[in-house]
């Protein structure tokens, strides 16, 4: 009935996610934004049948701030409370607008992870590979950060290479099986600027464009092929894509062609549910509230879990 989001701006100030100043800003803006949303979907507390919150994988302190929040509402209006995986969410954004078929093979890429999940039902998923250093979207930014654009770099970096052409093939990182890595791009993004820095101060500014667009190329190329790898490995004829860099345009028209291909469908979910949002959380809160999943008061807080 609403998907509120404040962004914490303060990150760009810092070039990342500071996560002492993260968990206190969710502690001032946590009940402003659950008065708002409220508001806007002409409700009250006592009109909520069940709090669903995300626990993990995540920072400790933001993570302790919306579980403490949530469990104070469970107890005070007596309702159940429901703890979500943020990666379950991620992949169940796809079907807040679409129904589901399965199998699917969806391709989470977000700031923190990068993962290939064959998805069999709504709590039927199997992690079949990974990155095994840096995400894509952690790539994006770091890269970004090269290029002395602003915090989180994917969406400027998507931007500028829609006007740019691709000056310099990056090299992808050759790793068996359907595992990724993308740690060796920013190096080489840092070796190549800084050599054509020493000749040309004015490289990036005068190179802008190109650069992203090429940046973006060598990301997408390696995601796309490991992509068309799996669905062929497991004989997959229906992709997803999620998390922040789904929303990514280059990605989005590099999964369409490949599977335009090879005669697949693929799945994005509305942009506003790519990057993080409450709606997905809602969503695999509403599908556990239906099997009647719940969560106990003294659940721990998980800064670290995986997919489950
Ligand atoms: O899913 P998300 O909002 O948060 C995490 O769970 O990490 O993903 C954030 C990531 C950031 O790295 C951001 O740069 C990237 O998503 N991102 C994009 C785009 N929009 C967000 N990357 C590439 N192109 C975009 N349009
Ligand atoms: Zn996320």
């Amino acid at each position: 009935m609403s998907n509120f989001i404040t962004s914490q701006w303060i990150h760009q100030k810092y070039g990342g996610v500071v996560p002492e100043a993260a968990s206190r800003l969710h502690v001032e803006a946590i009940v402003e934004l659950t008065t708002m949303a409220l508001e806007s979907s002409h409700l009250q507390l006592v009109d909520i049948t069940a709090i669903a919150v995300t626990n993990g994988p995540g920072l400790i302190g933001s993570l302790l701030c919306g579980v403490s929040f949530a469990k104070s509402l469970s107890l005070s209006l007596g309702i159940p409370l429901i703890e979500v995986n943020h990666l379950h969410a991620h992949l169940l954004s796809l079907f807040i607008d679409s129904a589901p078929t399965f199998p699917m093979l969806v391709l989470t890429v977000s700031g923190g992870h990068t993962q290939l999940v064959k998805l069999d039902g709504y709590f039927d998923f199997t992690l079949i590979g990974q990155t095994i250093d840096d995400a894509a979207g952690e790539a994006f930014d770091k890269c970004g950060k090269l290029l002395n654009l602003p915090y989180p770099a994917g969406p400027s970096i998507d931007k500028l290479a829609r006007t740019g052409k691709i000056i310099h093939r990056f090299p992808q990182a050759k790793m068996p099986g359907l595992n990724f890595s993308f740690s060796g791009l920013k190096t080489s993004v840092l070796y190549y600027l800084k050599e054509h820095l020493k000749e040309n101060p004015e490289f990036i500014q005068q190179n802008l464009e190109d650069l992203c667009a090429s940046i973006q190329q060598a990301i997408i190329e390696s995601l796309g092929s490991k992509v068309e790898q799996a669905a062929l490995e497991y004989s997959i004829s229906h992709i997803g894509l999620v998390g922040g860099v789904a929303a990514n345009s280059g990605l989005r028209s590099k999964l369409s062609s490949i599977c335009t291909k090879n005669n697949w469908t693929v799945i994005f979910p509305k942009m506003t549910y790519c990057t993080d949002n409450a709606a997905m959380i809602a969503k695999v809160g509403y599908e556990k509230f239906r099997k009647g999943q719940f969560s106990d008061l003294n659940m721990p807080v998980m800064a670290r879990l995986p997919i489950q």
